[in-house]
């Protein structure tokens, strides 16, 4: 990858990407030329996602820890900027709904999904934004979706905190400008990914197909149909977008 869209020379964090989009987006930006740091809780599926960018003749670096674990997560961006000496691109993608009532939601089920939905993509951001500020040079991605501005049922936790992941894309990006860091968002709409399959939405060929109905384009979106988004956002060719939400649901938002 050359020009506008390279990445070469720079250091990403993707937490989550032990599979699902994260690993899509990782295999994405490494292909451009960043060097990827690949989060998840657990290390094998993290060593898998790190085999495979090796396969594809990119640079990969695994890193497990939980995004929630407050010391954990500030201990590894202080070691990726250590070892590899600068971390320029943070794709805040670890996240998760729990497909519960309001009513059946505890407190501490609503605190658990605004914990590795919001708070946990806050304090990596801030901690990330010293290097980048310092540099000044930074791109934060936060992924969202489109339960932020459309709702399902039985899922109030997880779209009140991607809708306050976008909120706090939007001051971030006004309080970092001036210092040379942009923060977006991306939106996805429903994706079908290999790991995904099981959920109830995507088994049941009914439910599937009409939320494929729901989409201007009348399907799902593939795992690796977020990766123009992220290598864009990742890069100089995004370099006066700031503080947008870029939505990418085949139509879904859009449509009656
Ligand atoms: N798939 C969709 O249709 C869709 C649509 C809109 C938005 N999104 C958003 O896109 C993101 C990725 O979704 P996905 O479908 O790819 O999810 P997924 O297949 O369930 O993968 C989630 C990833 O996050 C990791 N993870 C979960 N909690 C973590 C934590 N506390 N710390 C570190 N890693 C953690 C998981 O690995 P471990 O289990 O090893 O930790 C896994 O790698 C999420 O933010 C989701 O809300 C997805």
């Amino acid at each position: 990858m050359t020009g506008i869209f390279s990445l070469a020379g720079k250091v990403a964090l993707v937490t989550g990407a032990s599979r699902g989009l994260g690993r899509a987006m990782s295999l994405a930006l490494a292909r451009s030329g960043a060097h990827v740091v690949v989060n998840g809780r657990k290390p094998e599926g993290i060593e898998a996602t790190c085999k495979a960018i090796a396969a594809a003749g990119g640079a990969a670096t695994p890193m497990a820890f939980d995004t929630t674990d407050v010391a954990a997560a500030a201990a590894a961006i202080d070691r990726i900027e250590a070892e590899l000496g600068h971390l320029d691109i943070l794709v805040n993608n670890a996240g998760y709904g729990n497909g519960r009532t309001a009513s059946e939601t505890s407190d501490a089920q609503w605190s658990e999904i605004v914990e590795v939905d919001l708070n946990a993509c806050f304090r990596l951001a801030r901690r990330a934004s010293l290097g980048m500020i310092r540099r000044r040079w930074g791109r934060i991605i936060n992924i969202s979706s489109v339960n932020a501005h459309i709702a399902r049922e039985a899922n109030a936790s997880y779209c009140a905190a991607k809708a306050g992941l976008e909120g706090m894309t939007r001051a971030l990006a006004v309080e970092w400008g001036p210092m040379g860091v942009t923060v977006n968002a991306i939106a996805p709409g429903y994706m079908m990914t290999p790991d995904n399959m099981e959920t109830p939405l995507r088994s049941d060929p009914q439910k599937r197909d009409r939320f494929a109905q729901r989409t201007a384009l009348r399907r799902w979106g593939q795992a690796d149909e977020l990766d123009g988004a992220v290598v864009y956002l990742a890069g100089d060719a995004s370099a006066y977008c700031t503080g947008h939400v870029l939505v990418v649901d085949g139509g879904m938002s859009v449509k009656i």
